[in-house]
């Protein structure tokens, strides 16, 4: 077993480095105010990365700017985990080339999972020279240093092959509102044969459990109620690190002061044990939801895929889940198009759908990565098949969301209140704990706030209710 201590480096290390950055911010007094801009693409996790990454340039003296036109630094991070991520990457990167040229002061970046697929992060640097620096994700702790060369006139390109130890302490400015993310793991083991994602962000690395209730502790101080503990398989938290398993660390978050309502992706289904269906269940501040990836209802192809269950154990474990809680709603992934899958197996995927009854699914195209052992295989699917299928199964979703959207009609329900309607301001929005959206008609004073509101109807994939007073 690992000593916990020894297996995480804190951010202070790297602080004179920020001083230093600080330094050269001020040597440039027109500089001070600077303001930056991220564009943030793909998951959660990259969406956190972006918060962590506001974090280290407002440390170095930046402040956020409301749109991209009147920042000073703008940075892109990246996702390449289809196709059509890394194409539009490369042309908003392209787009700013007249701006780089009407003001060369104008600092550009490029980070995130594109950007760890080192052939391509060369690419887009020798293709785009007006881009000032790039890094991959585990390089993202040295981006003060790299700022002070950028700074000085010089282009940086950082891309690390491995991960390193956790680095721990890493400021954090949080922008989602309501809810507070909090990385429980980083990584990924299962190398799913279509998925670039562990080459990208590495084998799996746990966080020390102490860090992570201690950030909890934290964050429920400064008033968030929800959290959302990320992780690419949050199920296997603590395996590689010989620490506690998932389920208790969902208890002890569960236990920490002020936290209402916890939240967390991704589940992988081979890693689902009995004891976190248990947690899971019995702890009050645990949600009515999960997030169960099933990519495929077809034996033949979930093996293709290498997801270490068939269509029966995934049947097995949702009726379990249905048995613990009855209230649960189940989300999912899937993707069609899978290289070798025929209409057969496709149909599988449908009765799937309809025998589980998701109340929501992300739905894919298959998307070659290279790499990745699938993009190889033989049997690729022509593409407009592949959009013939998506569009047939969305349009069965949507009637599944629709059904289970109907059976809260009547019912009353605690929604966190996130925000407001763009347009109409009296009209809020939030989430009941099964993760379905309500909006309902309120005072904007009750962001933030806990609403018992009636169910009275449904739109297409949001549920419509009144406060109930
Ligand atoms: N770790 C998570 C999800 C990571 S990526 C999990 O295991 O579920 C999010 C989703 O993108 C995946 O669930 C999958 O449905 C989809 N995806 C990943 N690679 C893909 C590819 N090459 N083509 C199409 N969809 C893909
Ligand atoms: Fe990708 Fe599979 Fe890992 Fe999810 S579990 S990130 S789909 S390899
Ligand atoms: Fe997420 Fe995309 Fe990276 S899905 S982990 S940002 S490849």
């Amino acid at each position: 077993m690992h000593n916990d201590k020894n297996l995480h480096r804190t951010y202070e290390t790297t602080l004179y480095a920020q001083a230093d950055t600080a330094q050269a911010l001020h040597m440039e007094p027109s500089e001070r105010a600077a303001r930056y801009y991220i564009v943030s693409y793909g998951c959660q996790m990259n969406a956190h990365d972006s918060e962590k990454i506001a974090g280290l340039l407002e440390s170095c003296g930046y402040q956020q700017a409301d749109n991209q036109d009147s920042a000073h630094l703008i940075l892109f991070n990246t996702c390449c985990v289809r196709e059509h991520a890394e194409k539009r990457v490369f042309g908003n990167v392209g787009a700013l080339k007249k701006r780089k040229d009407e003001d060369p002061s104008l600092i550009i970046g490029v980070c995130g999972c594109m950007m760890q697929q080192k052939d391509v992060a060369e690419r887009l640097f020798s293709r785009f020279p007006f881009v000032d620096f790039v890094f991959g994700t585990h390089s993202m702790h040295q981006l003060p240093q790299m700022l002070r060369h950028v700074l000085r006139g010089e282009r940086q390109f950082l891309v690390f092959e491995s991960p390193g130890e956790v680095i721990e302490g890493l400021p954090s400015k949080r922008m989602q509102g309501v809810s507070a993310s909090v990385n429980v793991m980083y990584g990924c083991n299962n190398y799913c044969s279509y998925c670039i994602v562990p080459y990208v962000r590495g084998r799996e690395r746990s966080r020390e459990s102490g860090m992570i209730l201690d950030e909890i502790a934290a964050l429920a101080k400064r008033g968030y109620t929800e959290i959302q503990l990320l992780g690419q398989n949050v199920n296997s938290y603590g395996k590689d690190r010989g620490g506690i398993p998932f389920a208790q660390l969902l208890q002890m978050a569960n236990d920490i002061d002020g936290i209402r309502r916890i939240r967390f992706m991704t589940s992988h289904p081979k890693d689902l044990s009995d004891a976190l269906i248990e947690s899971m269940t019995a702890l009050p501040h645990v949600c009515d939801h999960l997030h169960l990836p099933v990519q495929s209802g077809s034996d033949r192809i979930q093996a293709l895929m290498n997801r270490g269950y068939t269509r029966a154990y995934y049947l097995g474990l949702v009726e379990k889940l249905k048995k613990a809680n009855p209230h649960i709603e189940l989300t999912t992934d899937i993707i069609v198009g899978f290289p070798g899958e025929t209409d057969e197996d496709y149909r599988q995927t449908l009765s799937l759908i309809e025998e589980v009854e998701f109340s929501a699914a992300f739905t894919f195209m298959y998307s070659p990565r290279a790499g990745t052992s699938a993009a190889s295989m033989p049997g690729q699917i022509p593409a407009a098949l592949k959009k013939e299928r998506l569009l047939e199964l969305n349009a069965l979703q949507q009637r599944q969301t629709q059904k289970t959207n109907a059976h809260y009609i009547g019912t009353i329900g605690e929604v966190l209140v996130e925000g407001c309607d763009q347009r109409r301001e009296s009209l809020l929005y939030g989430k009941l704990s099964c993760f379905k959206m309500v909006y309902f008609p309120g005072d904007p004073s009750l962001v933030g706030t806990y609403q018992t509101v009636y169910i009275k109807s449904t739109k297409s994939n949001s549920l419509v209710g009144e406060l109930d007073k």
